[in-house]
């Protein structure tokens, strides 16, 4: 399949993105550990979240759906039950940390598998520690799916990670609330911390500082409401589209602002974007509120260190966005790129040359020169949601359309996005999915 985005005349909207992928599936996950019955509101019903969903359903958990966005979790308190069969991860790497985290506290054996993409990921910054509480895990070549866990009631770790990663973080966390004692984890660099949010939402003893957090294990969490907040990933394609495209203008309501996720905001403000944030209220313990974004000229800047774990999962974008800055970007240290659902450098280069751009690709990152105008072309989203989403926003301001082949993956963080990118540009995607 292929879907051709072509250049929007101008760009004049009012939308509200779906709920965060990542507290989806935290809230879900720690939900099914709690004393009662949760309801989550504006839960993301995206294929990566539905692979958490299914695999706590096969642990015994009850889930019941009423609508796309909402969820009845009645938990179990930490007591699951051992799965028929083999647990299905799919793409999503926050499913698969995530759920060994939870299942290094469990007594039975559980074997995890995914699709290709998540075969080819790394699993050996989880199995380390994992393997330090006492549970026992096994993986192809000690790194690879599939990965068998087992444990049970564990010794308390105390870890420093040696990548900055939200994902070995919470599974770390998880495995800690089933520990006989304090759980203590060093980050290099502050990662999102939306597990230690959640988990104080939901009663857990946790304490952080800026790059420490300790767990007491043997906790009991309750049953609540939950909010998930609008998820600023999403967002961030169409603030770049707006900021990119002549005459725009666009206010995004209710998403999720935890400093941990906003970085691409300080960057773009940064480089003198038309951003205005107004935070509102919040919701989950996250701080919520109002993008208003309009089309800018935008310098250009280097970025790398301490700013590439708060805008990882906007790099695609800003990289493309970088055609129409002044200075262009640069892009250093970000070599986790490489590891994601495709190795995001290498689509990055290949992709932005296919649509006429300059590219200097390195080892862990990219330069994108500025004040280039994209020729138009076709583009793979090497069945990569980000990059996909990426090259969507290219399309509305080539010269040409901008066909991408195989689209339909957007799916795995944001189904609705052609819909939501053809109402807010005029009609100006076609094609099937
Ligand atoms: C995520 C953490 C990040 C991010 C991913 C979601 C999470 O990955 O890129 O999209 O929900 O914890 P890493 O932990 O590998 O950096």
């Amino acid at each position: 399949m292929e879907l051709r985005v072509k250049r929007a005349p101008r760009i004049e909207a009012e939308i509200t993105v779906p709920g965060d992928k990542s507290i989806s599936h935290r809230a879900a996950i720690i939900a099914a550990l709690s004393n009662g019955v949760c309801t989550l509101r504006g839960f993301l019903p995206s294929d990566d979240c539905m692979h958490t969903v299914n695999a706590l359903r096969a642990l015994g958990i009850q889930i019941e759906q009423p609508e796309p966005d909402v969820l009845t979790v009645h938990g179990k308190k930490r007591v699951l039950t051992p799965p028929k069969h083999e647990l299905d991860c799919g793409g999503s790497g926050t499913t698969m940390r995530l759920l060994s985290g939870l299942l290094a506290g469990q007594t039975f054996e559980t074997r995890l598998v995914g699709n290709p993409s998540l075969t080819r990921r790394p699993m050996d910054r989880i199995i380390e520690p994992l393997r330090r509480f006492g549970a026992t895990v096994y993986a192809r070549d000690d790194n690879y799916l599939p990965l068998k866990v087992k444990g049970g009631v564990l010794t308390p770790l105390e870890f420093t990670m040696p990548v900055a990663s939200a994902q070995v973080k919470s599974s770390i966390l998880l495995a800690g609330l089933h520990a006989r004692g304090t759980t203590r984890v060093h980050e290099p660099v502050p990662s999102r911390n939306h597990t230690e949010i959640a988990l104080a939402e939901f009663g857990a003893s946790i304490r952080t500082s800026p790059q420490t957090i300790e767990i007491e294990g043997g906790h009991s969490l309750y049953g609540k409401k939950f909010w998930v907040p609008g998820d600023l990933s999403s967002a961030a394609f169409f603030i770049a589209a707006v900021l990119a495209v002549p005459n725009s203008h666009l206010r995004l309501t209710a998403v999720g602002l935890n400093p941990t996720r906003a970085g691409f905001i300080r960057l773009l403000e940064e480089m003198h974007a038309n951003i205005t944030v107004v935070e509102s209220s919040a919701a989950g313990g996250e701080p919520v509120g109002d993008i208003v974004a309009e089309s800018s000229e935008i310098a250009g800047m280097d970025i790398g260190g301490s700013w590439i774990p708060n805008v990882i999962d906007e790099i695609q974008v800003l990289a493309v966005l970088g055609t129409r800055m002044q200075k262009g970007i640069r892009i250093r240290d970000a070599a986790e790129l490489r590891a994601k659902e495709s190795d995001r450098i290498h689509a990055l280069a290949i992709n932005l040359r296919a649509l006429g751009a300059d590219v200097e690709e390195y080892s862990d990152g990219v330069f994108v020169q500025g004040r280039q105008t994209l020729r138009g072309g076709v583009v793979d989203s090497f069945g990569d949601h980000r990059i996909a989403m990426a090259f969507a926003v290219a399309g509305l301001f080539a010269q040409a359309p901008v066909i991408i082949k195989d689209p339909g993956c957007v799916a795995i963080s944001f189904p609705g996005f052609f819909e939501l990118l053809r109402q807010m540009s005029s009609d100006n995607c076609s094609g099937g999915l």
